[in-house]
């Protein structure tokens, strides 16, 4: 996909985020600039993501000191779907610890569709990484709860500490997943015939349809990730959410699995660790610095939102977030 982004100059900033204003302005110019953009199709494998208005578009950046920056449809609510998934994670390596989530979930890319079952088949039944829905599923699965209420309420808890507020399902989302998720129930079964599931898979994929069809905005959306850019609390209401090895450890899955297939352009572009979900949400990481939110609803082949993308290699470029971007160390400090 080409982002557009060819006359923006290549800001370096390795330091904090840039001042609120400047932050204003350019949020600006970046939602002018990918509001340009009619590419892409929403979603339509179910009724309720098929009626989404194709130009709603909200960006959002959080900086870590809780400063909130919005322009456009930042308040317009949607359901959160795979994002769900960076954030259920990061719950779990908080319960689970370092080693046991490398060994159980895995942090590879499959370089397939995020829901392939030939992934799982290729790899003797290990989901791989917790960004494709085998790995999605299972990461859910091992969350605190003995009972479906308890593993519900503990996803949802978490999710809502991300946030900063109480998140709540979009009920018409759910009924309509839930009647539809055939191939994630194939996928949780054929985890639980590889042994990489000890819950009912049933139960698993019932609570992990209730986290996609949590209502966000772009705004919660940015507040998310600027949690995990600031060390695992919440910039905006100070709450402790997860550890910051936590954060780096999630970050780095993120990186290097969250657009799926096509997260290696993803890096190349914008050199920072993002997530998107099938209902047009994006979010995006600059560690220690902000999390940015995107809401548009038009998706590219592999299901990430087209201006949301634009939008965040825009912000990338001219705040200068890009990880990867350095200038030549001048001796004695900037001339
Ligand atoms: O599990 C699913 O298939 C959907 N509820 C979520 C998929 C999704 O968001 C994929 N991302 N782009």
């Amino acid at each position: 996909m080409d982002l557009d982004v060819d006359g923006v100059g290549q800001a370096v900033g390795t330091g904090a985020v840039p001042a609120g204003p400047r932050i204003d302005d350019l949020l600006v110019r970046a939602h002018e600039h990918a509001a340009r953009h009619r590419e892409g199709a929403v979603a339509d494998y179910i009724p309720i993501l098929a009626d989404a208005d194709p130009e709603a578009f909200g960006l959002c950046v959080a900086d870590v000191e809780g400063g909130l920056h919005e322009r456009g449809d930042t308040r317009t609510a949607f359901s959160i779907q795979s994002i769900s998934k960076a954030f259920v994670y990061a719950l779990l390596s908080e319960a689970f610890g370092h080693e046991r989530v490398l060994e159980v979930v895995g942090v590879n890319n499959t370089g397939l569709a995020f829901d392939s079952v030939v992934a799982i088949e290729l790899n003797d039944g290990h989901p791989m990484n917790p960004m494709v829905n085998a790995g999605a599923l299972a990461t859910t699965a091992l969350m605190p709860g003995d009972t479906a209420q308890e593993l519900w309420d503990a996803v949802r808890d978490g999710l809502s500490r991300f946030a900063g507020r109480a998140l709540e399902v979009d009920h018409e989302v759910y009924r309509c997943e839930a009647a539809t998720n055939h191939r994630n129930r194939a996928i949780a079964q054929l985890l639980e015939s590889y042994g990489r599931i000890e819950r009912d898979p049933l139960v698993v994929v019932d609570v992990y349809t209730r986290q996609c069809a949590l209502r966000v905005d772009a705004r919660d959306l940015a507040v998310m990730g600027a949690t995990l850019a600031d060390g695992g609390v919440n910039p905006v209401t100070g709450e402790r959410v997860v550890s910051a090895d936590v954060c780096r450890d999630a970050l780095a899955v993120l990186a290097a699995s969250g657009l799926y297939e096509r997260s290696g352009e993803w890096l190349f572009e914008i050199g920072l660790p993002g997530k998107s979900g099938v209902a047009g949400g994006l979010v995006t990481v600059a560690p220690g610095k902000a999390g940015i939110g995107a809401y548009a609803p038009r998706l590219d082949a592999a299901g990430n939102s087209v201006r949301g993308q634009i939008a965040t290699a825009y912000l990338s470029r001219a705040l200068g977030l890009n990880v990867f971007a350095s200038d030549p160390h001048v001796p004695g400090g900037k001339p």
